[in-house]
């Protein structure tokens, strides 16, 4: 059992509490670590006192002291609801107590294992429960340490097993920056400094959605063995394929003996109000990355394929992949926690009511000029806005009213609303007008 203060930090409650500013964010306390941290830490990832600059898209400035449920406390004393998850990594609610009690526990007898030479009991047990959740046939997990990482692993599996280097992949996607993973990333700016470096040759980039003779034609190259997908797209705008899209992508993959990745790490464990999205249409892919929600807070991924196909791995010498911290006994611990609660607190099947909700609200937006799409499903939602500037203003009086949310898509004109799964009613009500609040506090959003 954890102390009562672990459960219910102070100004957070069980994290089902609404929004607070009582010093306009950037606060002093903000700004003068900011700048602290600009001293000391490598430009670019951090967040500055600038953030707010039109250059720096929507890095608001604040930093995050503590976080419960579907609130975060910044330094200044100022309560937000987190329309982000944490990147989506807190579907449970930020610091469940039940992953915090699970990461106690873990924390009282292993730390850290020997990676992929000496296992410990907690991640068998993640393994068969990752089996049991995913949608692939004969399942073996690959645990890797971040998306990224998880990524990396499906393609050199794809690599390994067809003996073919070429991936279609698909414009919007993210996948991650590492090398692998940024070769198939769609985002021309994360992709040009390092363009010598990503294989060219071997990537083939189609519209998201494109027609399935388009697909066909591009998998009629030989040199194909795999092609990788967000069966929602997420970072890069919150994108549903047409219905139907999926299957026949799925079948045509198949037709051409090339693997299907399901990309899941935005979409897996609920979030869009199935257990993964390939779910909505009944697709089974050959591998499937996940990660983000999975460890609650604590960094753990995986990739999940077919034993058929991940028998290509099995070698009597050195694992050909694997990672210092590789399925990291708290974070295993952690893990199962979260999918004990996705399925005692029914967070999918609340995900999917809660989406209705969230649709006959965000319907509204329609008829403002400066709002070109909403769309969404489950509990990741995207407003598309006509200007990077709109979604920039909009994502700051959001945050001067106390919600924490991004803007993405390739030029940044998408609002994306993702809250943790355990978002109160009275909290998401809250967040929807605090919304429409900023959206007429911002004049662009509104004229036009
Ligand atoms: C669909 C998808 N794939 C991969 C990644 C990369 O994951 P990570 O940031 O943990 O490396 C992300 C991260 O946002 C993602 O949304």
């Amino acid at each position: 059992m954890c102390a009562a203060e672990d459960h219910e930090p102070k100004g957070l409650g069980r994290g089902d509490r609404l929004p607070r500013i009582v010093t306009p964010p950037p606060g002093p306390e903000a700004r003068r670590l900011a700048a602290l941290l600009d001293l000391h830490e490598a430009p670019g990832v951090n967040t500055l006192p600038t953030a707010f600059s039109a250059q720096a898209g929507d890095k608001g400035p604040i930093l995050w002291l503590r976080a419960r449920g579907a609130n975060v406390l910044d330094v200044d004393g100022n309560r937000y609801l987190d329309l982000t998850a944490g990147f989506g990594v807190a579907a449970v609610g930020h610091r469940h107590p039940r992953v915090v009690a699970a990461a106690r526990r873990q924390a009282g007898e292993l730390l850290h294992g020997l990676g992929d030479v000496h296992a410990h009991p907690l991640r068998v047990e993640l393994a068969r429960r990752l089996c049991d959740w995913a949608p692939v046939d004969d399942p073996r997990v690959y645990f890797a340490v971040s998306g990224s990482d998880a990524v990396e692993v499906a393609l050199k599996t794809a690599a390994l097993a067809t003996g073919k280097s070429g991936v279609l992949c698909f414009d919007p996607g993210y996948h991650g920056l590492t090398l692998g993973a940024l070769s198939v990333t769609s985002r021309p700016a994360f992709r040009q400094p390092f363009e010598n470096r990503l294989a060219p040759r071997t990537i083939h980039r189609l519209d998201f959605g494109c027609p399935s003779s388009t697909i066909e034609q591009a998998l009629g190259a030989a040199t194909i063995g795999a092609a990788i997908v967000e069966p929602v797209v997420g970072r890069e705008g919150v994108l549903l394929p047409p219905r139907g899209w999926l299957p026949g992508l799925a079948a045509l993959c198949r037709r051409h003996g090339v693997l299907l990745i399901a990309d899941e790490i935005f979409t897996g464990f609920g979030r869009t109000g199935s257990r993964f999205a390939v779910d909505h249409e009944g697709v089974r892919p050959d591998l499937l990355c996940c990660g983000k929600a999975l460890g609650g807070g604590l960094p753990i991924a995986a990739a999940i394929g077919r034993a058929e196909v991940m028998e290509c791995w099995r070698t009597t010498g050195e694992p050909l992949h694997t990672a210092t911290h590789l399925a990291n006994p708290v974070s295993c611990g952690c893990a199962i926690a979260v999918l004990d609660l996705l399925a005692e607190e029914e967070l999918v099947e609340r995900a999917a009511a809660l989406a209705s909700l969230l649709a006959r609200r965000l319907a509204n937006y329609a008829d403002r000029p400066a709002v070109k799409d909403v769309r969404g499903r489950g509990l990741l939602w995207g407003i598309e806005v006509d200007r990077r500037e709109t979604a920039h203003a909009w994502v700051k009086a959001a945050l001067e009213r106390g919600l924490l949310l991004l803007a993405g898509g390739p030029q940044g004109r998408v609002l994306q609303l993702c809250p943790p799964l355990t978002i109160t009613q009275r909290q998401l009500f809250a967040a929807l007008d605090l919304l429409d609040d900023a959206a007429l506090g911002v004049p662009r959003v509104s004229r036009r």
